[in-house]
């Protein structure tokens, strides 16, 4: 079975050996460059992730709980990256990956309360190797179909043992709550071509708002029982450091 979608190739029989080697050689080259920039980019994204659990830790230890639940890194697959270079029409390359694709490494922090994703990405933002390139509160400002999730576009250095490399990563932080909500409608996207869409869209943003006003609430109820809570006397603060820094630090 033929498939007119891929271009025709040239008949072999009148290509020279060198030249079939050559361009071998240089579509393997192709291949080891994006494999380096992905092992470039794949330690951005354990650094990001370390930096957040370091956090975490602290956090733990100052607030007694921990501000995240969870985090997820990955690299974006090829086909994605091929999707978005078209999307922006740039040149396959890897210099348009590096210059033109920020969320080529992404970081999804899932945080408890909505308090929790400020004082992260805070807390984050202001350390010395961290840049922010772009910053987009869909949180304050959700989007019209009720999308929720603080967005970060950062730069941070790389260090190899003879040079530094300046690495673009995107940081989604969000509640558990935006996150269960975002997971599902992502899903649904493939599957809104039919009829009833608009209903489905406006029955997604309902839900989006009620899961807002829940984050709300929970975040309410958290702080009072903060503000109940009595300040721990030097003892109790001894022993609840003493146990929480007990054990492994693995
Ligand atoms: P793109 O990555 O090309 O979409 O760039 P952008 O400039 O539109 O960035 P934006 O910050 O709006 O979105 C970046 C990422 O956030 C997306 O790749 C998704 O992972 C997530 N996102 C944004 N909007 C939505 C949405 O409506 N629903 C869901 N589920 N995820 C979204
Ligand atoms: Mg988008």
């Amino acid at each position: 079975m033929s498939d007119n979608r891929v271009p025709a190739l040239p008949d072999i029989r009148k290509i020279s050996l060198e030249d079939i080697l050559r361009d071998g050689k240089r579509i393997m080259w192709s291949v080891v460059q994006y494999k380096e920039l992905e092992m470039i980019y794949s330690c951005a994204l354990r650094e990001i992730k370390t930096k957040f659990e370091v956090l975490n830790s602290e956090f733990d230890l100052k607030y007694k709980r921990n501000p995240i639940s969870s985090i997820q890194t990955r690299l974006k697959g090829m086909e994605s990256v091929i999707r978005k270079l078209m999307k922006y029409r740039l040149p396959f390359s890897i210099s348009s990956i590096e210059n033109g694709i920020n969320d080529f490494a992404g970081v999804r922090v899932i945080c408890s309360y909505i308090d929790d994703i400020y004082r992260i990405a805070d807390a984050f933002l202001s350390q010395d190797d961290v840049t922010l390139i772009e910053k987009k509160d869909y949180i304050s400002h959700p989007k019209e179909n009720g999308y929720r999730s603080l967005h970060l576009i950062v730069s941070l250095p790389v260090f190899f043992s003879s040079e530094k490399k300046e690495v673009r990563a995107e940081v989604q932080i969000r509640t558990v709550a935006m996150d269960f909500w975002a997971s599902l409608e992502h899903q649904m996207k493939y599957k809104r071509d039919g009829d009833g869409t608009e209903s489905i869209v406006e029955e997604l943003k309902a839900c989006a708002d009620v899961i807002a006003s829940t984050d709300e609430r929970m975040l309410r109820i958290r702080e009072s029982l903060d503000a109940k809570e009595d300040a721990p006397s030097d003892d109790e603060e001894l022993l609840f450091r003493l146990k929480k820094l007990g054990g492994s630090h693995g």
